[in-house]
């Protein structure tokens, strides 16, 4: 440790000239981000340690000393886009020795948690492997790893990664825009039948509410706007407030809503056995809590609910919307949906097709059950065909797509609140969110980015709304 921090504070004497830190050659390092949200904070967290520790990000693999894979493992499609970029990480590395230039390889994630050594053994390009819960400790592993050993690191740490990461500075917060992601909660003990994560990222763990205060509090003194909570559980968060009582997600957003210069809060993703009163009463009470929620109810039968250990029925599940409707008239429902499960009859695909129908939802992800190794959905006998997933998926998503492209042209005509959080496509124009997620373009001066707007929604397609300042 000692000596980490001379290197860097000898770097940073260095880079106080411009003439000398051009003739410093940094380390530069590439991240590929798969998979979830949490995956992409996880990205920023490596990033920021590594920045600590001499690296400097690039969007150019090509000129990357160390390249991370950051994985996913939830469907057997994602997993392999690992080996397949694999395969021409390794040509590149070889072509980079051909100059005498070393690169890093290294696969971190979920895939990097559930297949561990065989991945270097598949890939032997890859030089380390690092799991989800221990990238506090990436630059020690790096280091052990540079001298061509390999490293396979999965131990699930009860020390708090997050704790022990690196924070960012303003400037890479600056950088990353006016919206922030911030985990709260990470892993799983639901084990829904089909899923990998509760392996791949361990038991359910929440942050304090001190930390999770704390980060929101710089995010929004860099400029951050608006910030969504993440946990592969998040309404399952759970700590205790500066009261002294149990707190759960509900309390923590009355909390978050008065940090100053925070205007939007998400959260992102929901059980629905985890939806409390306290919750559902902060969508009725927060203004800054965006009407929009994703609660992923899987299939609308109760016999597959059942086969998939999602514990609740469909008319639990109705009845926990009513109720959320009733608190917030405007929120928008999002959701996820796997066709082909093991055992999903023609009825029971009839009932996730009536379920979508009665609730109406505003976006939504749909995906064909993929067998994952280590689940128990995988040894079920009665898996479905191939071609009547594809039939199956492919008449959902036709649904699901024409209810989202009449919640946007629901839109049309009306007033609504925008933030700006990019540039636009074209010249003049500026890219923001509605409180339902959509992306807005808007013909607005570049002084607006960053800000709050009233716009006028004056058309809409399947999957955003034009509007004009008012
Ligand atoms: N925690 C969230 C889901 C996280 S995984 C929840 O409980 O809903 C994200 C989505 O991937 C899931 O909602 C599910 O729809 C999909 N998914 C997970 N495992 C899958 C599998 N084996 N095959 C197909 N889709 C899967
Ligand atoms: Fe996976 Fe179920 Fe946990 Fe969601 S709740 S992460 S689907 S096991
Ligand atoms: Fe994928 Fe892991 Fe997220 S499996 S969806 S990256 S938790």
């Amino acid at each position: 440790m000692e000596h980490l921090n001379q290197e860097k504070s000898a770097e940073a004497d260095v880079q106080a000239t411009p003439e000398a830190s051009a003739t410093k050659a940094s380390r530069k390092v590439f991240v590929k981000t798969y998979g979830c949200q949490m995956n992409v904070y996880d990205s920023d967290r490596m990033t920021d340690a590594l920045t600590n520790d001499g690296y400097e990000a690039t969007d150019a693999m090509e000129e990357a000393d160390l390249v991370i894979l950051n994985t996913c493992h939830i469907r057997e499609k994602a997993a392999e886009k690992v080996y397949s970029e694999l395969g021409r990480i390794r040509k590149l590395k070889e072509e980079k020795a051909k100059d005498g230039k070393q690169m890093m390889v290294s696969v971190a994630g979920c895939v990097a948690q559930a297949e561990g050594a065989e991945i270097s053994r598949r890939a032997p390009v890859v030089d380390l492997v690092v799991g989800p819960q221990s990238y506090h400790r990436l630059p020690e592993l790096l280091n052990r790893a540079s001298n061509g050993s390999k490293v396979v690191e999965t131990e699930f740490d009860i020390e708090e990664k997050f704790e022990h990461l690196a924070k960012p500075t303003k400037e890479a917060v600056r950088k990353r825009g006016v919206t922030s992601f911030l985990t709260v909660q990470e892993g799983c003990d639901k084990f829904c039948t089909f899923c990998v994560v509760p392996y791949t990222r361990g038991a359910e763990v929440s942050r304090s509410v001190e930390q999770i205060v704390g980060e929101a509090r710089r995010l929004a003194g860099a400029g951050v706007r608006e910030v969504t909570l993440l946990g592969q559980n998040v309404n399952a968060w759970h700590g205790e407030g500066p009261d002294g009582r149990e707190w759960g997600l509900g309390e923590l957003l009355f909390e978050l809503a008065k940090v100053d210069g925070i205007t939007r809060l998400r959260y992102t993703t929901s059980h629905p056995r985890d939806m409390d009163d306290a919750l559902i009463a902060a969508h009725r009470d927060l203004d800054i809590l965006m009407p929009y929620l994703h609660l992923p109810v899987q299939s609308g039968s109760d016999a597959i609910l059942k086969a998939m250990n999602r514990k609740h029925t469909r008319d639990e599940y109705f009845r926990l919307i009513d109720r959320i409707r009733e608190a917030r008239e405007d929120i928008a429902m999002s959701g996820d949906f796997i066709v082909g499960f093991p055992g999903e009859t023609d009825q029971d695909f009839r009932d996730t097709m009536d379920l979508v129908e009665r609730v109406g939802y505003a976006s939504a992800f749909s995906f064909k059950y993929s067998p994952r190794p280590g689940t128990p959905g995988a040894l079920l006998e009665e898996q479905v065909e191939e071609s009547v997933k594809s039939e199956r998926l492919s008449e959902l998503q036709a649904l699901l797509a024409q209810q989202q492209q009449a919640f946007n042209a629901s839109l049309v005509g009306q007033n609504i609140e925008v933030l700006f959080e990019k540039m636009g496509r074209r010249e003049g124009q500026l890219a923001g969110r509605s409180p339902w997620l959509q992306p807005v373009h808007v013909n607005a001066p570049a002084e607006l980015y960053g800000e709050m707007a009233t716009v006028e929604i004056v058309s809409s397609t399947a999957n955003s709304l034009e509007a004009r300042l008012i």
